[in-house]
C-alpha cells in the first residue's frame, strides 16, 4: 500500500532537491546525503523521506500514472464553479470575485463568509473553497497515521474526556517497544510515511525518553514524524528536532484569552503560542487550530483563530467540533452544527488559498459521518488514520464514541481509498 508517488530529482542545490512528477515540477527539503539528481524518492511535508530504487519506482509509476490523470479529471469535474448563478447575494459574489481574482480577502469578508445563513450562500461557500483548493493544490490528499501512546494526561482541559477529570477512564501507556512496533506495523506493512506520536501531557515520558523514541523510529524507518504530547518545553522542542522529529501537533484550541483562561486552568494561551514560534523557528512543520463551539466563542473568535493559524506559518490547519464528554464540566454543553465547522474549513480555504492543507478532523466525523466526504469538498485536503493498536485506542476517549475506534487500519485505509477514489483525489503529499 502506497500513500505517495515516487518523484525524480531533477537537480540539488544546497538542501533544496527540485522533484518532478509526471512533469510537474516541485521542492523538497533534502536530508540525504549521497542524494543526487536522477534518483528517485519519496516525499511527505516537504521532505526527502527516503531513496528507492529505479525499477522500484518506474513499476509504481506505470501503475499510478493512469489512475493519477484519471483522478485528476474526476477533481476537476466536481470543482468546477458557476459564479453567475442566478438570485445571490451581491455582496457575496463579489467577495467571491475577489478570491476568484487572486486578492487577499479583508477580516470584514471572512467575517460576513462565517456568518452566511441562507443555504444556498453557503452551499456555494463550500464549493468556492473547493475549486480554490483544486486551483492551488489540485488533487492531492495527505494520508497521515496517528499513534496515540499514552492517554495519561496531568491536565485539567474542561472539555477533554482524558483530562484529570475523568476518574473512570481506562489509563495507558504504551512501551517503548510497543511504540516501535505500531510503527513498524504503520510504515512497513500499511505503508504509511508520516507520522504522528500523541498522547495526554504525560511527564511519565521524560524529554529522553521522547528523543529516544523519535530518533529510534527514524534509524530503524524512513518516515516524517510529528510529535504532539503538549507542552514539552522549548528546550525539548529543539531536543526533538535533533532527534529527527519534523513536525509539531499543537492546537492553541482558542485565540480568545478569556475562553482559553476558562478551559486550561493552570495553563495560559502564550506559552502555547512561544512553543508553536519556536517550532517554526526550529524548523518544524506546524499543524495546528483550534476547536469550534465552545462555550462563550463567537464568529469573530473563530475568525481571529483562523487569522492566527495562518500568522503560526501553519502547514496544515486542525479544526474540529468540541464534542461533549460526560465526565467533564462540558458534559451538558451541545456540540456545534456541521455546518458552523465546514464554514470554518472553507474560510480557511480562502484565508489562505495557495498551500494550506486542511484536515477533516476525526472529531468532525463523530459529530457528522458524512464529515469526510463534506469537509473534503468544502475546501479540506487531509486526513488522519488512526493507527494505534485497537486494545489502547478505545480507551483514547478525548470524546465518547470516537468515528472509526472500532476498525482495524486496513479497513480504515480502504474506506478513505474508495471515498478519495470516488472524489477523484490522490492519497499523496507532492511536497511544495
Ligand atoms: N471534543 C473535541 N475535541 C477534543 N479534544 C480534546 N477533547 C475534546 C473534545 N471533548 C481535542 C483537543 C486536543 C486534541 C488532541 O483533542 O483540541 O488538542
Amino acid at each position: 500500500m502506497c500513500y505517495a508517488i515516487p518523484g525524480k530529482v531533477t537537480s540539488i542545490i544546497d538542501k533544496i532537491a527540485k522533484i518532478s512528477y509526471f512533469g510537474e515540477e516541485k521542492q523538497a527539503i533534502n536530508e540525504i546525503d549521497d542524494l543526487k539528481a536522477g534518483d528517485y524518492i519519496y516525499a511527505q511535508g516537504g521532505y526527502i523521506i527516503k531513496k528507492l530504487p529505479e525499477a522500484e519506482a518506474l513499476s509504481i509509476l506505470a501503475v499510478w500514472k493512469e489512475t493519477f490523470f484519471d483522478l485528476q479529471e474526476v477533481d476537476l469535474r466536481l470543482s468546477k464553479l458557476d459564479l453567475e448563478e442566478k438570485g445571490l447575494d451581491k455582496k457575496l459574489t463579489i467577495i467571491l470575485d475577489k478570491a476568484a481574482d487572486g486578492a487577499v480577502l479583508k477580516d470584514s469578508e471572512l467575517l460576513y463568509l462565517l456568518n452566511l445563513e441562507k443555504d444556498s450562500e453557503i452551499q456555494l461557500l463550500y464549493k468556492f473553497a473547493n475549486f480554490l483548493r483544486q486551483k492551488h493544490l489540485k488533487n492531492s490528499c495527505c494520508v497521515h497515521g496517528i499513534i496515540e501512546f499514552s492517554n495519561y494526561c496531568n491536565q485539567a482541559c474542561a472539555y477533554c474526556g482524558i483530562s484529570t477529570h475523568n476518574k473512570e477512564v481506562k489509563r495507558y501507556r504504551m512501551s517503548k517497544e510497543g511504540i516501535f512496533a505500531a510503527a513498524d506495523t504503520a510504515i512497513n506493512q500499511y505503508g504509511f510515511q508520516a507520522l504522528v506520536l500523541q498522547s495526554g501531557e504525560d511527564t511519565h515520558y521524560s524529554v529522553d525518553d521522547l528523543v529516544e523514541i523519535v530518533s529510534t523510529i527514524k534509524k530503524r524507518w524512513p518516515c516524517l514524524i510529528f510529535i504532539s504530547c503538549g507542552e514539552v518545553g522549548l528546550v525539548g522542542l529543539k531536543r526533538l528536532y535533533e532527534a529527527g522529529a519534523r513536525g509539531l501537533l499543537m492546537r492553541f484550541e482558542s485565540s480568545n484569552l478569556e475562553v482559553y483562561k476558562k478551559l486550561h486552568p493552570g495553563r495560559e494561551l502564550k506559552s502555547r503560542l512561544a512553543h508553536l514560534e519556536e517550532a517554526y523557528k526550529l524548523g518544524y512543520l506546524i499543524i495546528t487550530g483550534g476547536l469550534i463551539g465552545l462555550p462563550g466563542q463567537t464568529k469573530e473568535d473563530l475568525l481571529r483563530d483562523i487569522l492566527l493559524t495562518r500568522s503560526l506559518h501553519t502547514e496544515m490547519y486542525t479544526f474540529g467540533p468540541f464534542l461533549p464528554h460526560p465526565s467533564t464540566p462540558l458534559a451538558k454543553t451541545p456540540p456545534p452544527p456541521t455546518k458552523d465547522i465546514l464554514k470554518v474549513l472553507a474560510v480557511a480555504r480562502l484565508a489562505d488559498p495557495v498551500n494550506a492543507k486542511i484536515l477533516v478532523t476525526t472529531g468532525f466525523e463523530t459529530l457528522d459521518p458524512e464529515a469526510r466526504e463534506l469537509g473534503l469538498m468544502a475546501g479540506a485536503n487531509s486526513v488522519m488514520l488512526n493507527v494505534t493498536p485497537e486494545e489502547y485506542s478505545k480507551n483514547y476517549s478525548i470524546y465518547p464514541n470516537r468515528a472509526h475506534s472500532n476498525e482495524g487500519i486496513q479497513e480504515q485505509i480502504e474506506t478513505t481509498l474508495s471515498l478519495l477514489r470516488s472524489i477523484g483525489r490522490a492519497p499523496t503529499d507532492l511536497g511544495i
